[in-house]
């Protein structure tokens, strides 16, 4: 009998770039140049491994729904998305940064509500609540840096990496909320129906972050 497909949904974008060399390592390797390539869904070396490139946000609802029964996204995306629809058994520790609030240098805000803009709703909602502040959330889907100078926000939620973003904003990094990095995540039902194939991918992947 044929084995089942194993469909593994990657993050496009400067993660793939790190991602690639370790499902290598793992001899998982595409047959053609992903990232040349407008293809969505690539055959590997592997007969029975198929490779999709897809946005992270839409990584976690791909394996959620099992269309993909494993999945690279950053921490950050797996948070904003919730809920516990599949596992996250390995931390491939690449596309390290932080997710933070920030706020003017000089901050003059002494509102009751603070107004923060952010693509990460869930959250930033999550956060303050914990906080007990109350919060005006602003959906922003880039140059969250702006909001603030130009009156649209109080704060921001967002990712640092280096900070630089947010200096030549004139906004300083305030609170951690998460330490991110990309995380494989794998549908519930497939890992008990294709247990085996999942649980090797991921002992070689294991492998391939130690030493990376
Ligand atoms: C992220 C984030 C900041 C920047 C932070 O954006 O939203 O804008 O990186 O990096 P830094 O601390 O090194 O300056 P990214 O470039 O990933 O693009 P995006 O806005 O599409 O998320």
């Amino acid at each position: 009998m044929k084995s089942a497909n194993l469909v593994i949904a990657l993050t496009k974008g400067r993660i793939l770039e790190e991602t690639l060399p370790l499902f290598a390592a793992a001899d998982i390797v595409p047959i053609e140049d992903i990232t040349q390539s407008r293809k969505l869904l690539f055959d590997t070396n592997v007969e029975t491994v198929k490779l999709m490139v897809i946005r992270g946000s839409d990584v976690p609802t791909y394996v959620e729904f099992g269309s993909a029964d494993m999945g690279v996204a950053g921490k950050d995306l797996i948070l904003e998305h919730g809920g516990d629809g599949f596992y996250e058994p390995l931390d491939l520790q690449i596309a390290k940064c932080r997710l933070m609030t920030a706020g003017p240098v000089t901050d003059q805000s002494d509102s009751d509500v603070l107004k923060v803009a952010t693509k990460f709703t869930n959250i930033a909602k999550r956060y303050y609540a914990e906080q007990g502040r109350q919060v005006e959330l602003i959906k922003l889907n880039g140059a969250l840096e702006l909001a603030p100078s130009l009156g649209l926000a109080d704060a921001i939620v967002d990712i640092v990496d280096t900070g630089k973003t947010l200096k030549a904003n004139g906004l300083e990094p305030k609170h951690l909320i998460s330490y991110i990095s990309s995380r494989v995540i794998v549908n519930k039902a497939s890992m008990k129906i294709k247990n085996v194939i999942i649980r090797d991918t991921l002992s070689k992947l294991s492998t391939a972050v130690k030493a990376n």
